[in-house]
This record gives C-alpha cells, sequence and structure tokens, in this order.
C-alpha cells in the first residue's frame, strides 16, 4: 500500500476501535451489505477528504464493498486517529495519507496523493480537496463524475464556487439531508464537544457560565447539551430569528462584547472568521477558557491573542495557557481547530452512521446518474433521507404509527372545514 500514516504498529489497536464503531453503525452495516451483493461503484475511483476517525474506517470499507477504490486523506490536520489510519492501511487496500499534528504543507500534500489517485468521485469535509482540485489540478476535472460535502462550511465555499461559475461538476450537499444536519450537527457536535472540553480541562461546568457563539444546529447542540451539565448558557448571535429562538428556549442572549465580560467558556460555532477578537480577548475574565467547534481554526483570532500575551505554555494536553501582561490567564483548546476532533474522538459512532450511510447512498446516486447532472450542488434525494430515517428506527428497535385511509383521505381533501 502507498500510505503516509504515523505507525503501522498501531493498526491492531485501530482495528479494535473500528470494531467497536461498527457495532453502532447499523443502517451503514445495511448498505454494505448491500453495496457487496450489487457492487454498485465498481470502477470508480473516489477521492476521499475527510476526518480519519473509527467512523470513517466503516464508511470507507463500505464503499470499497460496493467495488470503488478508495484513497484517503485527511480533512483537518489535528483530527486524524493515527491507530485509525494505520489500521486502514493494514487491512483495507485504501491508501491513506494521515498524521495527527501534520503541518500544512504534508496536509495539503496528503490531498495532492489523494489526488494523484485521478479520483471520478470526490467525497469532501470542508471542501479542501475540491477547492484544490479545481485551483490547481483543473486537467483532472473532466475525469470527474460528482462528488459530496459532509459539512456546512464545505457546502457554503461548494455555493460560493457555483455562484461564481467556478464549480465544474455536480457535487450532493450531504449537510442539508434532515438525517444529517439535526442529528449529527446537533447531538454530534452537542456531545462530542463537551466530551472534548471536559476531556482536554477536567472543569466542572455545573455553574459555570458557558457562551456559546452561535445558534446554527451545532450551537443549538453545544447550549443544550452545556444547560444538561448545569451550566447558566449565554447565545451570541448576528441573525434575530436565531437569537429570538435562543432567548425563547431560555437562554442568556447578547452582544458578544457583553458576554465576553462574565463567561467562563467560550465556544465557537458560527463558521466566520475572527468571532473572538482582541476586543474580547482584553475584556475576559482570568482563566477563561476558548474553544472552537466550528470547521476551520479561523474564529478565534489567535493572532490577537498572541499579541496580547507576554508568555505561553502548554499546561495540559490540548490546553495553551496565555498570559497577558495584566495577570489575566486566557486557556485557548486545541489551537482553535476544531475541538471536538482534536481533543476528543468527534461525534459517536451512533450519529455517524446516518450521515455515512447518506454519503454512500449519495455517491451510488451520482454514479447512477453518470452523465445526467450540471455542475451545482445538488440536495441528498428525499427518499435517501426518507430511507436513512426508516433504517435508524428499524435500528434503535422503535416503531412508529401509520396514517389510517381515512387520514390520508382527509390530508387530501379541502372541503371539509370547521
Ligand atoms: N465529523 C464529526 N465527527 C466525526 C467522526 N466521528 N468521524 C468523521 N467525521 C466526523
Amino acid at each position: 500500500m502507498d500510505c503516509d500514516v504515523k505507525d503501522l504498529g498501531l493498526a491492531e489497536k485501530g482495528r479494535e476501535r473500528i470494531e467497536w464503531a461498527a457495532g453502532e453503525m447499523g443502517v451503514l452495516a445495511l448498505v454494505r451489505e448491500r453495496f457487496e451483493k450489487e457492487r454498485p461503484l465498481e470502477g470508480i475511483r473516489i477521492g476521499a477528504c475527510m476526518h480519519v476517525t473509527t467512523e470513517t474506517a466503516n464508511l470507507v470499507d463500505a464503499l470499497k464493498a460496493g467495488g470503488a477504490e478508495v484513497a484517503l486523506c485527511a480533512s483537518n490536520p489535528l483530527s486524524t486517529q493515527d491507530d485509525v489510519a494505520a489500521a486502514i492501511c493494514d487491512q483495507s487496500g485504501i491508501d491513506v495519507y494521515a498524521i495527527k499534528g501534520e503541518d500544512n504543507e504534508t496536509y495539503y500534500r496528503h490531498i495532492n496523493a489523494v489526488l494523484d489517485h485521478r479520483p471520478n468521485v470526490t467525497m469532501d469535509d470542508g471542501a479542501d480537496l475540491v477547492s484544490l482540485l479545481h485551483r490547481e489540478r483543473q486537467d483532472q476535472l473532466q475525469e470527474v463524475i460528482g462528488g459530496t460535502e459532509e459539512t456546512t462550511t464545505g457546502i457554503i465555499r461548494l455555493r460560493a464556487m457555483a455562484n461564481d461559475g467556478a464549480l465544474k461538476y455536480p457535487i450532493v450537499s450531504v449537510n442539508d439531508a434532515d438525517t444529517k444536519h439535526l442529528f449529527d450537527n446537533r447531538f454530534g457536535t452537542g456531545q462530542s464537544t463537551i466530551d472534548a472540553i471536559m476531556r482536554a480541562t477536567n472543569l466542572l461546568l455545573a455553574g459555570r457560565t458557558v457562551v456559546v457563539c452561535g445558534y446554527g444546529m451545532c450551537g443549538r447542540g453545544v447550549a443544550s447539551r452545556a444547560r444538561g451539565m448545569g451550566a447558566k448558557v449565554v447565545v451570541t448571535e448576528v441573525d434575530p430569528i436565531r437569537a429570538l429562538e435562543a432567548a425563547m428556549e431560555g437562554y442568556g442572549v447578547m452582544p458578544l462584547r457583553d458576554a465576553a465580560r462574565i463567561g467562563d467558556v467560550f465556544v465557537t460555532v458560527t463558521g466566520d472568521r475572527g468571532v473572538i477578537g482582541r476586543e474580547h480577548l482584553e475584556v475576559m475574565r482570568d482563566g477563561a477558557v476558548m474553544a472552537n467547534a466550528g470547521h476551520f481554526d479561523v474564529e478565534i483570532d489567535k493572532a490577537a491573542l498572541e499579541g496580547l500575551a507576554s508568555g505561553k505554555r502548554r499546561i495540559r494536553e490540548f490546553v495553551d495557557e496565555y498570559r497577558l501582561a495584566d495577570g489575566r490567564r486566557l486557556h485557548l483548546l486545541a489551537e482553535g481547530r476544531l475541538v471536538n476532533l482534536a481533543a476528543a474522538e468527534g461525534h459517536p459512532a451512533a450519529v455517524m452512521d446516518m450521515s455515512f450511510a447518506n454519503q454512500a447512498l449519495s455517491v451510488e446516486w451520482v454514479v447512477k446518474n453518470r452523465g445526467l447532472l450540471s455542475p451545482g450542488v445538488y440536495p441528498v434525494p428525499a427518499e435517501i433521507d426518507g430511507e436513512v430515517a426508516t433504517l435508524k428506527l428499524r435500528a434503535m428497535r422503535i416503531e412508529i404509527d401509520e396514517l389510517t385511509a381515512e387520514q390520508q383521505e382527509y390530508l387530501r381533501s379541502w372541503q371539509q372545514g370547521t
């Protein structure tokens, strides 16, 4: 295999953890079973740029069972689980290029290594692979049938490309499936972000003030889980409807310039840059902790933090303590990168099960519709979304009611009123 991983000796540990995750991924297992029989991806080369985790290992395994040849690199320099990368390389016949903590140069060398496999389908999480392909390797674009994108930030970038007329092939927005963003973004980010903050700091959240910047699906999840741990939660927003929703949910809502003075823990989940800046750092309490759960490390202004600091030390594995001239200490987790994947294990497998079943089925859909889709961003077909929900309920042994014939008729009629 042509792999660049930290240590192949970690493969056995990775294998066991991948197997453990598989036990939580019943929907993906059913997709894999069918793929193995029908081989819908026979002859397809998939270039995947994803977080290299136990859940992703199960996804690439399902794609391979469907007949695809897969090459995989990391979608974030800090999110790779090195034992998993080793196990995928060692057992799966999949070329993996991912090392936790890789520098920027290595990160892009790894994406280029995946592109060297000349993929017909791209699978991206954040759109770095698609962006590089369109900027630097345009000669390969005509070989690509289509792609999928996992996350909100990636979709925003792809829509910007489409608006500029720059996007050259069809890409399915997996993030927009209901069975993805209503669950992964909310319950996945909610749990894994709190998990990461606790693993990194071992702080007691009860009674503390947690400031959540951004109240999209991910922010909703983080706020709700922080409240569940007994924190007083303050939400900051720029969108009046989301702010209103947070207020009626019972959270404090205020501008960050005010929240900055009272927060103990800050979590950014906005998808935008410079959310926590110098003016906020200048008024934060001694001991404040900052974590980012948005895709890129641009939400907390690290340059401003460095500029204000007179000293810096790594006080725990994922905690950098910045000492300011006035004696205050501010703490940044995981260098401002996606905290839930850097300092914990990302979303639990049971929720990635739905996201990755959508991924696998969307790849199949793209391949089936080869030549029929013009360049652009496409939603996950409603049948796929519905199938994933039905299978997940079955995996969870939950039954639901059905409409009677009379109820269906009532919903179709307009004559009956008061
Ligand atoms: N994104 C968030 N959590 C993840 C996980 N566990 N695996 C892959 N991608 C993720």
